[in-house]
């Protein structure tokens, strides 16, 4: 259908078959064609400058759920979501500079957007806090996700929040430690699949209406909604004046398109004059995506995914349509980097005292690659994503530095002295 007359103030439309139907429809994916959904809001009636000012008073400070830095912006996200959503509240994570990251990666002007800083240590928490209001509005009787492992622990807390029974299925054997232990700790039932994320998220899919069960995957359009406010609260951080790049980790491309959303929403109504282009990153044994870019996506890639950054272990992603519009929006690009560039930016971000988890760090890792192939140049102005915490993924940390870091010293002043000055000498 089309509406025929004036338009809700938000709806949901279907990117391949342009099928529209209500906001409060229940089905994630199109019920005409089953291609991906995207929520469109009416454009807000206050010009771009007021706008600005309105999100500026709701600034932290305020004791409602507008001190979230999802729902601060609320006519961009969810206008009709009412005076009560599922809010922890989360969002407002730090814009960082760091002078030896910066210079690592061989920019000047190269600030972290630290989304690890959410309450359950991702950006997945902004997605959340939208889908689950929304499964709450649509009166959903138990929520579903497949994860490898943050989306996880995200869903897991806000379900129990709203008191909603959760079932998140996990490649077993997959996951980093600190993501399954928060899972299990909010209460969320965890299913290891036999199989990797992809399979997972197969059976999400096949499954859930069967079972009545409410999918919050990022193809679920509202996510994205959410996710939509890492971009629009990092531009209220820089006063509204646009970075040249935004550099971000790919998997299942939820957050490209996001970002690519956001962008053109600024842009069309009046909060930005000028769109950033985005980078994105993925890792080279999971690059389905970089490899798409290459050929002009004339092709849709899947491949079987293998690499250290297990959040980024995807090989077919969900939201690629969505995502390869975000590219050509913002005349994006999209490349790959090893593994062993991931962990050599993760040791550089966690010795800087920041850390983050290794999905993360292939941000920081594209920056580099970017700016020596002489894409980005080195006056450009930059932020990277930091999407997850350090401690999401303790063991890699352990495995690692962790080997030689921890060292069994006997109780007594001489001993602790011969490490002391043995450091001090070398
Ligand atoms: N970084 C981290 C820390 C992630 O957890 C993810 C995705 C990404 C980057 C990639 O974002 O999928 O939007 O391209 N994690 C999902 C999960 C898949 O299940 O937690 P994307």
């Amino acid at each position: 259908m089309t509406f025929s007359t004036d338009r809700p103030p938000s709806w949901q439309v279907c990117i391949v078959c342009a099928n529209e139907s209500l906001e409060t429809d229940a089905a994630v994916r199109c019920r005409v064609c089953g291609g991906l959904l995207e929520v469109r809001h009416r454009r807000p009636d206050l010009p771009g400058p007021v706008l600005r000012g309105l999100f500026q008073t709701r600034c932290c400070t305020r004791p409602d759920t507008t001190a979230s830095g999802v729902w601060r912006f609320q006519e961009l996200v969810m206008p009709s979501a009412g005076a009560h959503p599922i809010s922890f509240p989360e969002g407002n994570t730090p814009l960082l500079y760091r002078q030896r990251i910066a210079e690592w990666a061989g920019i000047s002007d190269l600030f972290l957007k630290h989304e690890g800083m959410n309450p359950t240590g991702s950006f997945k928490d902004r997605g959340m806090t939208v889908g689950v209001t929304q499964a709450v509005r649509i009166g959903a009787r138990a929520v579903v996700c497949a994860s490898t492992g943050n989306t996880s622990a995200s869903l897991a807390a806000y379900a129990a929040y709203a008191g909603l029974p959760a079932f998140v299925l996990v490649p077993a054997g997959q996951v980093a430690r600190g993501k399954l232990a928060q899972t299990v700790g909010y209460g969320a039932r965890v299913l290891a699949i036999r199989g990797d994320f992809d399979a997972c998220l197969r059976l999400v899919e096949a499954a859930s209406e069967l079972l009545g069960l409410y999918v919050l995957n990022s193809v679920n359009p509202f996510r994205l909604e959410g996710q939509k406010t890492i971009v629009l609260e990092m531009l209220q951080q820089l006063g509204w004046q646009p970075p040249d790049w935004i550099v971000l980790p790919g998997g299942n491309l939820g957050n490209t398109a996001a970002f690519g959303k956001a962008l053109e929403e600024a842009r069309a109504w009046g909060l930005i004059d000028r769109v950033p282009r985005l980078a994105v990153i993925q890792a080279q044994g999971a690059a389905p995506f970089a490899r798409g870019y290459a050929g002009e996506f004339l092709q849709r890639v899947r491949v079987e995914a293998e690499t250290v950054a297990t959040a980024i272990r995807i090989g077919d992603p969900a939201s690629w349509d969505r995502a390869v519009h975000a590219i050509r929006y913002t005349d994006g690009v999209v490349v790959s980097v090893s593994d062993a560039e991931i962990l050599a930016a993760k040791s550089v971000i966690d010795h800087a005292g920041v850390g983050c988890e290794p999905a993360s760090a292939a941000a920081v890792a594209g920056v580099r690659h970017l700016t020596a192939i002489g894409k980005i140049p080195p006056e450009a102005r930059v932020v990277a994503v930091l999407t997850g915490h350090m401690l999401k993924d303790p063991e890699i940390l352990l495995n690692a530095a962790g080997a030689t870091a921890i060292q069994e010293v006997d109780p007594t002043p001489e001993a602790l002295a011969r490490v002391v000055e043995g450091t001090a000498s070398e």
